[in-house]
């Protein structure tokens, strides 16, 4: 049976492509999820997207106690440096989370330097476009 592992982007990366290309790049979360389908045949990767604070930590407790998942993969945007209620989810159940950021936001404003739902995470990649969210994946897998 394929591996699963829930990939999902929080606010404001339903516009990767048209936002800020400058620092997110040219790719639709469309392309990058068909890359990632592409790379890792061998998994399920369900993919989840939403602007709503509420609807990431539904998503997480569905999710969250299906030991069928090998882990999340969270790019949870801005909600990274403000959502205690995201890091409360991520704390209260079982599956792996790993924190991704498509920048490097430790190279970026002083507020984008704090991140609440790091500490509570299996680990975190940022800065490597695209690619960190491959290297969660692979991060998972090793298990
Ligand atoms: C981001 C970084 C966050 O600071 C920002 O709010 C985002 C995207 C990233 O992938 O680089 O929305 O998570």
């Amino acid at each position: 049976m394929k591996q699963k592992i829930l990939i999902i982007n929080g606010p404001n990366l339903n516009l990767l492509g048209r936002r800020e290309p400058g620092i997110y790049g040219h790719d639709t979360l469309g392309d990058i999820m068909a890359r990632l389908a592409a790379k890792f045949p061998e998994v399920e990767t369900d993919s989840f997207q939403s602007n709503h604070e509420g609807a990431l930590i539904d998503k997480i407790h569905e999710v969250g106690f299906d030991d069928s998942y090998a882990g999340i993969v969270l790019n949870a945007g801005a909600y990274t440096h403000t959502s205690l209620a995201l890091a409360d989810a991520i704390a209260a159940v079982p599956v792996k989370v790993v924190e991704v950021h498509l920048s490097n936001v430790f190279a970026r404003e002083e507020i984008r330097h704090r991140s609440l739902i790091a500490p509570v995470c299996a680990g975190s990649i940022s800065g490597f476009g695209a690619k960190s969210y491959e290297l969660a994946i692979r991060a998972l897998l090793t298990d």
